[in-house]
């Protein structure tokens, strides 16, 4: 966690804003241990070993996808055993992640000084392409293992990513606050994708840019079974009519949306009514 992040942040108990830093312990300039105080309802979360736990005790998914998600050793090995390859499976085409992440970065064009959030980061390989000198990256996840994996990650590339462990469905950030919100690969298994994609429409500044790299409705037959044996696990895929559907219910409007095969990547801007 760095201070940059701090003024960004709400509490994950009433959303009063700002909070506290108590006993910060620092090291290399990155706060490694302390606490939030919320002086509106006295809410105190800790800042351990770099990472701020807004979710405490509060009760996580335990879909079987979900489970191995908690587990160390998946975080350890899902960028170099899955991520590299991921797109290339699934899109049907050669997809290295230099293109997925150059697109990530020229349709998010982060300027300095401003806030943008991975958003069920795993690794945090969307925050690490986004963390440039200048900027105020956050990167958010309910799984611990994978939150300490994208901190290691981050860390040992010399980069200022601030780590939270918390809830797609209730970010712990202020209305408004982020400039750009990543979100890769996620929405299959976030569960209430609504809820989520509310959020994103909340921390988004006006006009603020969200890229949504996720995962649609096979349109062979072998596609969908293998799809339906998945979603026995946690993991949804929205016809393409219906993701259009539920990013305008939270007023995120469409801005450009490519599709290979099942991979659907969409830009979308706050719509302001
Ligand atoms: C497909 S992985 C994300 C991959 C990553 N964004 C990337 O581009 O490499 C899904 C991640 O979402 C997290 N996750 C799922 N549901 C969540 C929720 N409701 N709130 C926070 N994190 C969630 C899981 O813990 C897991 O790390």
């Amino acid at each position: 966690m760095y201070a940059e992040l701090l003024p960004a942040l709400c509490c994950p108990a009433c959303s009063h804003s700002p909070l506290t830093l108590l006993g910060p312990l620092e090291e290399a300039g990155e706060i490694v241990a302390g606490a939030l105080r919320c002086s509106n309802c006295g809410a105190q979360t800790a800042i351990l070993d770099g990472v701020w736990d807004a979710l405490g005790d509060a009760p996580v998914p335990l879909t079987p996808t979900q489970l191995t998600n908690y587990v160390p050793l998946t975080a350890r090995g899902y960028e170099p055993a899955w991520r590299w390859t991921a797109l290339s499976i699934m899109s049907g085409r050669h997809f290295p992640l230099r293109e997925e992440l150059t697109l990530l970065c020229e349709l998010i064009q982060p300027q300095p000084g401003n806030v943008y959030i991975d958003v069920a980061c795993s690794a945090g390989l969307y925050a690490r392409a986004l963390a440039q000198p200048g900027l105020i990256v956050g990167a958010i996840d309910h799984s611990m293992p994978f939150l300490r994996e994208a901190r290691r990650l981050s860390l040992a590339r010399g980069q200022r990513v601030s780590y939270v462990r918390a809830s797609a469905q209730a970010l712990p950030f202020r209305d408004d606050v982020a400039r750009g919100v990543a979100m890769g690969g996620s929405l299959n298994e976030i569960g209430d994708q609504q809820g989520a994609l509310r959020e994103v429409h909340r921390i988004l500044q006006p006009n603020g840019v969200f890229f949504c790299m996720n995962l649609v409705a096979a349109g062979s037959s072998w596609g969908r079974v293998l799809q339906r044996l998945l979603g026995a696990g946690g993991i949804d895929f929205p016809l393409l009519d219906e993701l259009n559907q539920s990013f305008t219910r939270v007023s995120l409007e469409r801005r450009a949306q490519w599709i290979w095969r099942v991979v659907a990547v969409t830009l979308l801007r706050r719509h302001e009514s």
